[in-house]
């Protein structure tokens, strides 16, 4: 049976301030979902806090899988539920190589018993199913000897997240892409390889800019985030219209959430992009 992971009146505030008011979300695993919505509408917020990131604390609501709650979970423990984040802005461990990292998390991921310490998964098993995961994503062999995003280009820090799906196969895979700094090669490296893992077992949360990944790997729905509120929901058209036609009709059909937004603006935080 498919699991469901579902967000229920999910409300976060990061540093006492109030971000996500009341978000809901049911993804079932096999789905692709597309998380839209303009600058600073709270698209990340969401992925850190399904990930249970500290700093962003929740204050109401509920996130569970199959209706076992995450809520009090650490992040790796979510890890092994079946959720994994692709980070906007991954870190840098120097001193960590590539194969070295995917061999403890896939190994924690596999073995959600396991101490710390304990045996990590063959190297023979590990580094074949490595080699031939990186054959099928066309990444060339020397990136695994290479330390973990220390002077990875913005398409280099792409592939690793892909191969780290692609060696961890989540249940909830959300990917939160910067809307810039990829060059089209890049872009279509991330969109076909999505479309290569997408299968019934992994559900895909992809939040984007890139009209190309959304045009390769058609979701079957949209969520569309305004201040902290989902205000629209649709299938790939909505995607479509909005990477069209940008945000003002998204704003003008829902004045009081646009209205939060001013507001936020005016408060010192960031500007609405009115260009989206
Ligand atoms: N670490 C933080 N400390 C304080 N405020 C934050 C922090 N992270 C996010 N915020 C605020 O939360 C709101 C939502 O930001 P978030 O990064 O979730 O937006 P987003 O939809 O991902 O935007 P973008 O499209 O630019 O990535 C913004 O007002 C932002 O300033
Ligand atoms: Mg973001």
């Amino acid at each position: 049976m498919s699991s469901v992971l579902k967000v229920e009146n999910l409300c976060v505030s990061i540093d006492e301030k109030l971000i996500l008011k009341g978000v809901d979300l049911e993804v079932r695993q096999g789905e692709i979902h597309a998380l839209m919505g303009p600058n600073g509408s709270g698209k990340s917020t969401l992925a850190y806090a399904l990930m249970g990131h500290p700093k962003y604390e929740l204050v109401d609501g509920r996130i569970s899988i199959d209706g076992e709650s995450l809520n009090e979970l650490e992040p790796d423990a979510r890890a092994r539920k079946g959720i994994f984040l692709a980070f906007q802005y991954p870190v840098t461990v120097p001193g960590v190589k590539v194969a070295d990292f995917l061999r403890h998390a896939v190994t924690n991921v596999r073995n959600p018993n396991r101490k710390e310490g304990e045996g990590l998964i063959p190297m023979r098993e590990f580094r074949a199913e490595l080699k031939s995961r990186m054959e099928e994503l066309g990444i060339e062999p020397e990136f695994a000897r290479r330390y973990l995003n220390d002077g990875f280009s913005g398409g280099e820090k792409k592939r690793m997240e892909i191969l780290q799906l692609a060696m961890l196969r989540p249940k909830f895979a959300i990917l939160d892409e910067t809307d810039s700094g990829l060059d089209s090669d890049a872009v279509r490296f991330v969109s076909e390889a999505i479309s290569r893992l997408a299968g019934p077992d992994m559900a895909i949360i992809i939040i984007t800019h890139h009209e190309r990944l959304l045009e390769f790997n058609r979701p079957q729905h949209t969520h569309v985030l305004l201040a902290g509120r989902v205000v629209e929901r649709g299938d790939a058209r909505l995607a479509h219209e909005l990477h069209d036609q940008g945000y003002t009709g998204v704003r003008q059909r829902h004045p009081e959430a646009a209205a939060e937004e001013q507001a936020a603006a005016d408060a010192g935080n960031r500007q609405p992009a009115a260009a989206r």
